[in-house]
């Protein structure tokens, strides 16, 4: 399965790029911005495809061709304005599902927030980044494709525990970026979380068995 990675540059995509590059059965396609991610992915012998959110559809269309399934990891960052907020985290993620449908794809992986879904635990400060995250999830909801959103908690930079926690009504918690990408490639071909949404943080059940009783 060859699997177009958006935000591959980023802390969980690039993780996510080389657990696919280590797992049989799949080709990760890098997608980056600018030629020096993709001449640094070149290097690990990872294929790039160099394309911008605020590009428009029909680049993303041409940067999707060719490939079966798409993970969007991408984010404007705590540090840009509320624009970005909107461009990216809003707009670019509803272009790349307007993308996919174009270039065929069927399969497709959100990576959205915490209780994306639900206003009533949006915290204050974080309200329009939520706002962003809960309408590119219900766009992809819409669509045709087979999705899965995976709703991650406080993302942490430190080594990954292997165990999770799963549902619907989890309690707040973190975890850490390398878990969320192993659980990236756990539902990537796990059929039983097409149309599903769920939130993650860290647990005590195994990434393999929380993801199969979804
Ligand atoms: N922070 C949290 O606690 C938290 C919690 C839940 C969910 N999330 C979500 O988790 C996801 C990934 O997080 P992360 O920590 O891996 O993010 P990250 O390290 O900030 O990576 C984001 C990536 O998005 C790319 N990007 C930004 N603008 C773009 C554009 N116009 N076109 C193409 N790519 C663009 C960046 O590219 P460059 O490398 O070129 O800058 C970067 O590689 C995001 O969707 C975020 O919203 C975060």
């Amino acid at each position: 399965m060859k699997v177009t990675v958006v935000g591959a540059n980023g802390q969980i995509g690039k993780q996510l790029v080389h657990f696919l590059k280590e797992e049989d059965g799949y080709t990760p396609i890098a997608m980056v911005r600018k030629e020096e991610q993709a001449d640094s992915f070149a290097e690990d012998g990872i294929e790039s495809v160099l394309a911008d959110l605020e590009g428009s559809v029909d680049a993303l269309v041409k940067a999707f061709s060719g490939s079966d399934a798409v993970v969007f990891s991408a984010g404007s960052g705590g540090s840009t304005g509320l624009d970005k907020t909107l461009l990216i985290d809003l707009d670019g993620a509803a272009k790349t599902v307007e993308a996919a449908e174009k270039a065929g794809i069927s399969r497709y992986v959100m990576v959205s927030a915490f209780q994306a879904d639900n206003r009533e635990n949006w915290n204050d400060e974080l309200r329009p980044y939520y706002v962003a995250k809960h309408y590119a999830d219900k766009v992809l909801m819409a669509s045709g494709l087979d999705y899965t959103i995976v709703r991650p908690g406080g993302l942490l930079n430190e080594s990954g525990t292997g165990k999770v926690k799963i549902g619907d009504k989890v309690e707040p918690g973190s975890i850490a970026r390398e878990d969320v990408a192993r659980v990236l490639l756990e539902v990537l071909g796990a059929k039983n979380t097409y149309g599903a949404a769920f939130d993650v943080v860290d647990g005590e059940d195994s990434i393999e068995h929380a993801v199969s009783k979804i």
